[in-house]
């Protein structure tokens, strides 16, 4: 009986001294103290243990102290709330609320997005071909052979010497993949990744990116060729801008010619982006050479083409006025969270 008292005694004193600070603190107390396995329960059960005679007295005893129990817990609970409730009252809801970071595309992926967008468009399909290509693929089949001056043009890192593999210098590598593996009509976009061993400065970099176009089908002319970059330039530049075509050289068309657009840096007044020419040049093209087509065993008498090529970091330079590729690889936060139009 007096070991009873004792506890009783003890439980007081612990359920008179507990603080709750959080609901969880309030939650912790009811369970320990008034829950089905709880202290209060345990010693309600003593009663079975009690004298008749004394069961009375006792009884009350253990009453009271229910009673001081449930007390104490609705103490807990009301001054829980009344904290949470000042918490409320007491915040300031004009605060700024955290901000979110949200990722950016980088603006390489953008423009190059936008431009497979416009030749979609048209009904040009996407292909993609290796970055490590091997000799034929990159040089042999787009007619620059071994002894071939151009190949000096395009600095190759070459990765094996004999056989060669290489990182490909250039996204014609994919003309020759798809016509290896497509009869013609073809119509096909090629962007990717190209390399090439140049000292990185501003102006130059060891690696850039191309996309590739090429469109083979009978009476494929040079007219088409010209209204397809016409029409890409409207899209991607606006109908203000004026093309001009310069006959050029390259192994794999013939005629070839170079495109420039109207400086959109200076609207053709001069400045250094157009070397003060109010010109700056976008892309190669050409219509394709016919001995390309016959390494790939179609017929150069019925079927003819037109290709192209282009730098997605020069379109991107245009675009959004960068002035130094190596900014699209330094990973400089404040300079990639500039693009939001992401596509
Ligand atoms: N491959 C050329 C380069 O990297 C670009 C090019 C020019 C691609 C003319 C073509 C083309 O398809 O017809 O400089």
């Amino acid at each position: 009986m007096e070991q009873l008292l004792q506890q009783i005694e003890a439980c007081k004193n612990e359920v008179a001294a507990f603080k709750a600070h959080t609901p969880d603190d309030v939650e912790a107390f009811r369970i320990k103290y008034l829950g089905t396995k709880g202290l209060v329960k345990s010693i309600m059960g003593e009663m079975k243990n009690v004298p008749n005679e004394q069961k009375k007295a006792f009884g009350q005893i253990l009453n009271q102290f229910k009673a001081f129990v449930e007390a104490a817990f609705a103490q807990l609970q009301a001054n829980n709330e009344a904290n949470s409730q000042n918490e409320t009252a007491n915040f300031d809801w004009s605060l700024p609320g955290d901000t979110t970071l949200v990722g950016t595309r980088h603006p390489l992926s953008i423009v190059r997005n936008q431009i497979v967008s416009i030749f979609k468009k048209l009904g040009f399909a996407v292909a993609e071909g290796p970055e490590i290509e091997d000799d034929w693929h990159n040089f042999g089949a787009m007619n620059l052979p071994e002894d071939h001056p151009a190949r000096d043009m395009q600095d190759t890192f070459y990765i094996n010497q004999n056989p060669a593999w290489l990182l490909r210098t250039h996204t014609s590598s994919v003309q020759a993949r798809v016509m290896e593996n497509q009869k013609p009509p073809i119509r096909v976009i090629c962007p990717g990744r190209v390399y090439r061993n140049e000292t990185i400065s501003a102006r130059a970099h060891c690696f850039f990116h191309q996309i590739e176009g090429l469109y083979i089908d009978e009476n494929v002319s040079f007219a088409d060729l010209k209204q397809t970059l016409y029409f890409f330039v409207q899209e991607m530049f606006g109908k203000d801008v004026k093309v001009r075509f310069r006959p050029s050289y390259f192994p794999f068309t013939e005629p070839s010619a170079e495109m420039d657009i109207s400086c959109l840096i200076c609207g053709g007044d001069g400045c250094n982006v157009c070397k003060h020419t109010g010109w700056v040049e976008i892309l190669g093209s050409g219509m394709v050479h016919p001995k390309v087509l016959e390494n790939f065993g179609i017929d150069s008498t019925k079927y003819t083409g037109f290709a192209f090529g282009m730098g997605v970091e020069r379109i991107c330079q245009l675009k959004y006025r960068v002035n130094d590729l190596r900014l699209y690889s330094q990973n400089d936060v404040r300079f990639l969270k500039q693009f939001t139009g992401a596509l």
